[in-house]
């Protein structure tokens, strides 16, 4: 039995998450980041993560390239942040929007963001259109403030 395309869609629109960005630094093109939700917590000893990035994303390749990558978890003030790094400017523009300093391996790491995860590439598992990349965590940083959030195709905020 297949499931249909637009059905699938509608499902999954009911998973509530946070917004993340994902950066990374490539010897050809440059830096490189994109608006990711699926990040998810792999393993606690070793620290990892995985992120979940369309084959035909630049950021992917980038990853692939560099070695390295950073997970932005974006704070609730950052939804122009996530637009724009979701394809609303181009790669250039996106880094010349925020602030941000250059992490591990020259990732840059946006520097609102209410907390970044910088790994290296430990294991990439390709999955229909999809890259899971699974990365060891090699530093992290949180400050304190409200998450954005994305429900249902929009974005929301935290209220008690
Ligand atoms: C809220 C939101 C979440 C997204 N999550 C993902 C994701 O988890 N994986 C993915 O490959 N693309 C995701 N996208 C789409 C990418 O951000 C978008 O295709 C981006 O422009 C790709 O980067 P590129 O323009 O450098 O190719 C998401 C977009 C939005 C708005």
């Amino acid at each position: 039995m297949t499931v249909k395309a637009e059905d699938f869609k509608k499902t999954l629109q009911n998973w509530a998450s946070g917004v993340t960005v994902v950066t990374t630094a490539s010897s050809t093109h440059g830096l490189l980041g994109m608006t990711a939700t699926s990040f998810a917590s792999v393993s606690m000893e070793p620290p990892q993560v995985l992120v979940c990035i369309n084959d035909s994303a630049l950021t992917s390749t980038g990853i692939a390239e560099s070695g390295y990558f950073a997970v932005n978890v974006l704070a609730g003030d950052q939804q122009t942040t996530s637009n724009l790094f979701a394809g609303g400017a181009s790669e250039k523009d996106r880094f010349a929007s925020v602030t941000w300093h250059k992490g591990i391996n020259e990732v840059p790491v946006l520097n609102d963001s209410i907390a970044s995860l910088e790994c290296e590439v430990v294991n990439q598992v390709r999955a229909g259109t999809h890259w899971i990349i699974i990365g060891k965590v090699n530093r992290v940083t949180c400050r304190e403030g409200e998450p954005l959030l994305y429900f249902r195709t929009g974005y929301r905020q935290l209220t008690e």
